[in-house]
């Protein structure tokens, strides 16, 4: 099977399966316990968190271990409307992960407060013009995704941070996709919350982090042990946080950026080959900037879940434009969002690459997925129809 969905979930890196192997293998204690074995496993704690806070270039206690990216975006609105007592405006997109929407609004049924999700550009871009005349007076967040995971567009949060600074708005951005495939710190998004998941850099699912800026008080979610200064609620998930700390040590400028070029280098090969293979398959979102690793393609009048069915059958793992974890294929609320028409939004593929792929990879994929298409056409004659 050749992995080509990294936007979904990264396989294990090498230096995350050795650190988690070997902390499983050792005698171990909860971090909070002040014998040997819990003070061994606070010390393995406090390694990941330096760690992570190193990627981001931020203190260690700016660093809140959650269960995911999931948990993440839930935390930081909630914190941030809990600073306002529930009440006020978010403003958030339409082209958000699902979890952050989720959130978003389940606050909006519970409490006294409104959210607006602004809508992108055709080209799935969120720009700081369409953020600056969403704000009101009683705005409390800002929260725009980094990356999209469908179309790997990338969206301008250091301006979006700066006007929400100008007016004393708290910004919240979700860079689960982001992290690990573009180096970046807190600091240059200039962000207050920012969200990151382990399992899409390369780490363990079930991990992630919530940064907060300096200064920002963070409420719990979760509330009980204490853990992550209180912050955080629950015995930690040192495995997996183990082999989070591993993939951040890795994952410095230097390596992130070879690897983002190489990865790049792939995309042009892949979106080439689509172009002169398929002339009438359109990549989405080329006109603006994004990840490197992300390759949404649409092609009218095909079915993009029989499109993902064939190439399972043909040994490549790809996404449908919206996967969802019942497994069935909806329409994608962000190529809605851009304005894409139903039939063309039904028929997006999305093929993301990651640290494990090759050109011989793309190669393959490129001749499977030109086959796929030819056979799924609509006006294909198969010769026992003439
Ligand atoms: C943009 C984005 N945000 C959040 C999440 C959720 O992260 P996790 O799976 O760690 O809960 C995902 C995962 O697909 C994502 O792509």
């Amino acid at each position: 099977m050749i992995y080509l969905d990294y936007n979904a979930t990264a396989p294990l890196r090498e230096v995350a399966h050795a650190a988690m192997l070997n902390w499983l293998q050792q005698p171990s204690g909860n971090p909070s316990s002040i014998h040997r074995l819990g003070r061994n496993a606070r010390q393995a704690l406090d390694l990941a968190r330096r760690q992570v806070a190193q990627l981001f270039a931020v203190h260690d206690s700016q660093v809140i271990f959650t269960s995911g990216g999931t948990e993440a975006n839930h935390l930081a609105l909630f914190t941030a409307m809990l600073q306002s007592q529930m009440q006020g405006h978010i403003v958030t997109t339409a082209v958000e992960h699902a979890s952050l929407l989720a959130a978003a609004e389940g606050l909006q049924r519970r409490h006294e407060l409104s959210v607006t999700r602004v809508l992108p550009e055709r080209d799935g871009r969120i720009t700081v013009e369409a953020v600056a005349s969403a704000l009101r007076p009683d705005t409390r967040l800002v929260s725009v995704m980094a990356a999209n995971n469908e179309t790997g567009v990338l969206h301008p949060i250091a301006a979006i941070a700066r006007l929400c600074h100008e007016r004393g708005i708290l910004c919240h951005s979700d860079a689960v996709q982001l992290a690990g495939r573009l180096p970046v710190t807190l600091a240059q998004l200039g962000c207050d919350l920012l969200s990151v998941s382990a399992h899409k850099m390369g780490g363990c699912p079930g991990v992630g982090a919530l940064l907060v800026g300096k200064g920002v008080a963070v409420e719990p979610l979760l509330a009980g042990g204490g853990q992550e200064r209180g912050r955080r609620s629950g015995t930690e998930n040192l495995p997996g946080i183990v082999a989070f700390g591993a993939v951040a040590h890795h994952l410095n400028e230097a390596t992130i950026t070879a690897e983002s070029q190489r990865i790049c280098l792939l995309q042009t090969q892949l979106e080439e080959a689509i172009r002169t293979n398929l002339p009438d398959c359109v990549v989405v979102g080329t006109e603006t900037e994004r990840l490197a690793n992300t390759t949404l393609v649409v092609c009218d009048g095909l079915d993009g879940e029989a499109l993902v069915m064939n190439l399972d059958l043909a040994g490549f793992a790809v996404s449908g434009g919206a996967a969802c974890s019942s497994g069935k294929a909806g329409l994608s609320h962000v190529l809605s969002a851009m304005g894409m028409g139903e039939s063309l939004a039904r028929s997006a593929v999305r093929i993301s690459l990651g640290w494990q792929t090759e050109p011989s990879h793309i190669t393959a994929l490129v001749a499977a997925f030109t086959k796929v298409v030819e056979r799924l056409r609509p006006h294909h004659h198969r010769p026992m129809d003439k």
